[in-house]
């Protein structure tokens, strides 16, 4: 049996342990990718125009399919342009897709991935 005061502080303890737990979720925008409004990005950005009906379809064999690839391959693909050759280990040195991220945010990256993730494509995964 706990003394009333030791059951006191266990509430209080329990009662932290909730709200930083709150906190932290709250503060976790990863969370929050947001597939619907990465379709309007998609849309009012164009991106069909090269890669296509569905981000499925390129208009040149050198322009990649989109639709399907994961999501984290996709996000990291995007911050990789807007690097560019500001950063020689990491950056993706190509002129036409660094002109296509330059005003997106980071939560703009992640709908967009998301989006594309959630897009059926010819892409297979081969075990
Ligand atoms: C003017 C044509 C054009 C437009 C518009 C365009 N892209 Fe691209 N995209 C390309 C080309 C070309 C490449 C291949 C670049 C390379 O070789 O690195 C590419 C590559 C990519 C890749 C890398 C794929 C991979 O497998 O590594 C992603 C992701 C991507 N584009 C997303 C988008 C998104 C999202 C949009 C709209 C915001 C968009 N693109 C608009 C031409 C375009």
């Amino acid at each position: 049996m706990k003394k009333p005061q030791q059951a006191v502080h266990t509430a209080f303890k329990t009662v932290c342990a909730a709200a930083a737990l709150v906190a932290l979720v709250a503060a976790n925008p990863a969370a929050a990718a947001d597939a619907g409004n990465g379709k309007v990005l998609s849309d009012s950005h164009n991106c069909a125009a090269c890669h296509g009906v569905n981000l499925n379809k390129p208009v040149s064999p050198e322009y990649p399919k989109l639709a399907g690839q994961h999501a984290d391959y996709v996000y990291m693909a995007l911050r990789q342009y807007q690097m560019g050759t500001g950063n020689p280990h990491l950056g993706r040195n190509n002129a036409i897709m660094q002109a296509q991220v330059q005003s997106l945010s980071q939560s703009d990256m992640k709908d967009l991935a998301a989006y594309i993730e959630s897009l059926n494509g010819d892409l297979v995964q081969k075990k």
